[in-house]
């Protein structure tokens, strides 16, 4: 079937806007009628029959699993590697046994996602894969293949697959966790029930895309921007900085806020904007100090937060985005949104072309 833009301006915007809907299906998708239990197609996993995970993806879908890999350990208490499928291919790495591949793809067709699959056959335990294309090579050539539920997605900077991939590793997570006798079923529960109410949060979360256009403006002004997050943040920031540059082609990185002061402080001076995600947690004093270390340097902070993160944090701050409270689990879902909005209004006003990016191509099948 033909996709249109849907009156959005962009597929970009209306793929960001689709959000509640498609995570609402994927949660239809995977979770019981009373919603309490998590239900996996085919014969499911057997999160006893295996001792370490081992992540495999190229771009978006890589930080997909790097943030998952802070979900396996703290919640399963599984040891988790991720790698970027062109390394791992080509590294030899060994393989134990009781390992289970797991591999991220929206498309289903990166070629070294795809070959990195293929090394693992006959030496991984089981080859599993997330994907959105159900009849992709990916798929296919998987022991078991999960489906995201997105939709078609055709703006070339992926935003409603990354999030409907977290939301997909997040429930793996807590269902390892759940068999592995490291939450109860209680506390499963609680977690899906907040799951549950996750669109209602999204859509709060979309409500602030003004605020987040007008801050754009100021953004798109700058030449370079700095991204920090720590713990599930630090990952978000990552991806945060991708669709930064790949759509505005502004110089963005990223770095885990506690390995500011080895290094890129030494960029800070006014004219670069710090874009800082945190969630008032467990982290967030650590956060604060870093972001007073920035400030003290003339550093512009746009700090990503909640109401008890606002009321903490400095009111030197430049800009301050509220988010709605959620269950600290689902923050890098959440925070997924003010990330892909700050780069789609910092692209169309600084006039890109924000669904074809030059030189970026939605699905990348050749070396
Ligand atoms: C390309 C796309 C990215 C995507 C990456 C991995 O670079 O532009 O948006 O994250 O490939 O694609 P996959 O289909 O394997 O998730």
């Amino acid at each position: 079937a033909q996709v249109d833009k849907a009156g959005h301006k962009h597929f970009m915007a209306k793929e960001i806007a689709e959000q509640p809907r498609v995570i609402g299906e994927a949660l239809r998708f995977y979770l019981s009628g009373e919603g309490d239990t998590i239900r996996l197609p085919g014969e499911g996993i057997d999160f006893t029959a295996i001792d370490r995970l081992s992540m495999v993806a190229c771009g978006t879908a890589f930080y997909a699993c790097m943030t998952a890999k802070y979900w396996f350990e703290q919640l399963a208490g599984l040891p988790v590697d991720v790698d970027i499928a062109s390394e791992f291919r080509y590294r030899e790495p060994p393989i134990p046994a009781r390992t289970m591949a797991l591999f991220v793809s929206q498309s289903g067709e990166t070629a070294d996602t795809l070959a990195a699959l293929r090394y693992c056959e006959g030496k991984a335990a089981r080859i599993v894969s997330v994907v959105n294309v159900a009849e992709s090579s990916i798929a296919r050539e998987s022991d078991l293949a999960l489906p995201i539920m997105a939709g078609a997605e055709i703006g070339v900077a992926s935003t409603k697959a990354f999030t409907c991939q977290l939301t997909v590793l997040l429930l793996l997570a807590l269902e390892a966790a759940h068999q592995r006798g490291r939450i109860s079923q209680e506390e499963l529960s609680d977690h899906l029930s907040a799951l549950r109410s996750l669109p209602v949060a999204l859509n709060a979360a979309l409500d602030l895309s003004g605020k987040i256009k007008n801050a754009a403006r100021k953004l798109s002004e700058s030449t370079d921007v700095l991204f920090l997050g720590r713990g599930l943040m630090y990952p978000l920031a990552l991806e945060g900085a991708l669709k930064l540059k790949e759509i505005s082609y502004i110089h963005a990185e990223a770095y885990a806020s506690g390995e500011l002061k080895h290094g890129p402080i030494a960029l800070i001076d006014k004219t670069m904007p710090v874009v800082v995600m945190a969630p008032r947690d467990a982290l967030f004093d650590k956060t604060v100090s870093n972001m007073q270390e920035v400030m003290a340097r003339g550093g512009k902070v746009m700090l990503i937060t909640d109401a008890e993160g606002e009321a903490e944090a400095s009111d030197q701050t430049w800009q301050v985005l509220v988010m709605p409270r959620i269950d600290a689990v689902l923050t890098p879902i959440l925070y997924a949104l003010p990330a892909q909005l700050l780069a789609y209004h910092t692209a169309v006003a600084k006039g890109t072309d924000v669904d074809q990016p030059r030189n970026l191509a939605k699905s990348v099948t050749v070396e």
